[in-house]
């Protein structure tokens, strides 16, 4: 790598970090909300197709959809994890900020099992994929029983 590379890629690190850093602790809560409540817009169907009791009929066309919207939604909400939000009102637990890497792990969990998810939605064996889908929300309940305030 070329030194102006190197140069250009750091440039690009601070702005980043800065930009981050400007926007208002309020606005990082409500996007991470709307990322978090847009996951659960995408989940809730395929989680009621792979639930044990009364599934909802399965639909792979809606199934490969959807884990393609959650293949991005699941990489959103973290930044808007940022220790200047401690202080505003919302579910978060404590423990997010206290225990960073093992939030950030729960996060990691999530995107991997959203990867096996699409990897297995576009086969065609239903049991894998239903087997996929719950371990896509068992991640999601993981991270809430740690991290988010019981309702
Ligand atoms: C790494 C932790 C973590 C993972 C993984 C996670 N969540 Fe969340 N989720 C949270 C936390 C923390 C909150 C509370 C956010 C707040 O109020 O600041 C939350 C809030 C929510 C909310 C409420 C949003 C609102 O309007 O306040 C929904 C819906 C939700 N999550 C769905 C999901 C779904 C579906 C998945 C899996 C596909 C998921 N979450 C995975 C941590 C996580």
């Amino acid at each position: 790598m070329k030194v102006e590379h190197i140069v250009v890629a750091l440039t690009a690190i601070v702005l980043s970090s800065t930009v981050i850093a400007q926007v208002k602790p309020e606005v990082l809560v409500k996007q991470r909300q709307a990322a978090m409540t847009l996951q659960g817009k995408y989940f809730g169907p395929m989680g009621a197709m792979a639930r044990p009791e009364n599934p909802a009929p399965f639909n792979a066309a809606v199934v490969a959809r959807n884990a393609g919207f959650l293949d991005a939604l699941a990489r959103m909400p973290w930044d808007g994890f940022d220790a200047s939000t401690k202080d505003v009102k919302s579910a978060t637990l404590p423990a997010a900020y206290s225990d960073a890497a093992k939030f950030k792990q729960a996060g990691e969990n999530l995107q991997a099992a959203v990867g096996k998810l699409v990897a297995a939605s576009k086969g065609s064996d239903e049991a894998a994929t239903k087997a996929a889908i719950g371990g896509v929300g068992k991640t999601c309940g993981g991270c809430h029983d740690d991290f988010r305030q019981k309702p």
